[in-house]
């Protein structure tokens, strides 16, 4: 990942700025909650993304900087929706927005956050790219309301697992991808095949995500490990683990997923039942299987510097820890 932080440094500080600048409001809470939230050790893996498929695809000017804002802009507030939906209390290495501020303030401030974020892409002058953003929005509020609809259900499908991961994360890496690359004039096979990119890599992103709930550690994610299990989401990891461990021990997961009856003991005998079954392996498998059919959606790009760089940042989302 250097290689591309290395490329696409100058572009990023000017992200910033936008996205400090935009953050900005006379209302007092909304700044000091934006701050807490975006001065955190977010990746800001999606605007690098944007900038990198514009550039790759030969943008000269700075429309994909707003964009990359954008997107961003996007993501924040759907972290401050979701950890409010998750009961979640760690976010960035910090405390939840919606522990300090309370839940309507992150939940109105998202707000704000979602319509900073239609400023910056009205401002950038594309409407396929606001087209391609208003899509995504709307998708990610979709894929958030399939999930919760259908929160501790047992008998979730890995198909319907892998359309809300599409929706609720996918679908905003593939457009962050191709809002870049159309912002930068690119022809539309060239747009298509980033969107592919941006879309497989989501996936593989998720995958993981979903994976490092049972394996990580506060302090490396930045984030509490057990969310998922505490909330009976149905992610791949506890579908393959139950389907693996057969009648033996489904009371245990009516019990702890189904009627969300749990002790911390009972979190880790998941973790461990995870371990055993394969389970946690065989998501990061799949997970690996998107990042390559990520990079192979480059194979038409020229080997500038920027390919490879991309082709890194596939790895990335597979490998990392947090
Ligand atoms: C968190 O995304 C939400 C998911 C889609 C899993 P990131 O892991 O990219 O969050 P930040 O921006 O780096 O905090
Ligand atoms: C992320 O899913 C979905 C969105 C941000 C819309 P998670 O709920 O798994 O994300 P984390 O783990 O809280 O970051
Ligand atoms: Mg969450
Ligand atoms: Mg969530
Ligand atoms: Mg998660």
């Amino acid at each position: 990942m250097d290689g591309l932080i290395a490329l696409a440094a100058p572009d990023m500080a000017a992200v910033d700025a936008l996205i400090r600048r935009h953050m900005d409001s006379p209302v007092p809470v909304i700044p000091a909650l934006a701050d807490h939230l975006i001065a955190g050790s977010g990746k800001r893996l999606r605007p690098l993304l944007t900038v990198a498929a514009a550039r790759m695809a030969g943008a000269r000017d700075d429309a994909c900087l707003k964009l990359a804002a954008a997107v961003e802009f996007i993501h924040t507030a759907t972290l401050l929706h979701d950890d409010v939906v998750d009961s979640s209390e760690l976010r960035r290495g910090r405390v939840a927005a919606h522990l300090i501020w309370g839940a309507p303030s992150s939940v109105l401030v998202g707000d704000f956050l979602f319509a900073r974020s239609f400023e910056l892409m009205v401002g950038a002058g594309s409407m396929s790219a606001l087209e391609i953003l208003a899509r995504a929005s709307r998708v990610i509020a979709e894929g958030e309301v399939l999930q919760l609809t259908r929160a501790h259900d047992l008998d979730l499908g890995q198909d319907l697992y892998l359309e809300i991961i599409q929706a609720k994360t996918a679908e905003l890496f593939a457009a962050a991808a191709e809002c870049g690359a159309v912002s930068a004039g690119a022809p539309p096979e060239r747009c298509r095949s980033l969107r592919k990119f941006g879309m497989d890599l989501g996936l593989a992103f998720q995958l993981v995500d979903d994976a490092l709930d049972y394996s990580s550690d506060s302090a490396t994610l930045g984030k509490n490990p057990g969310d998922d299990f505490r909330e009976g989401k149905a992610t791949l990891p506890l579908l393959l683990t139950m389907a693996r461990t057969g009648p033996a021990e489904r009371e245990f997961w009516v019990r702890t997923v189904d009627r969300r009856e749990q002790t911390d003991a009972d979190f880790q005998r998941a973790c461990e039942l995870m371990r055993q079954t394969g389970a946690l392996a065989s998501t990061l498998d799949l997970a690996r299987s998107y990042a390559d059919s990520a990079k192979a959606a480059l194979a038409d790009f020229p080997a500038n510097s920027w390919r490879p760089a991309l082709e890194a940042l596939a790895d990335f989302a597979v490998g990392r820890r947090a």
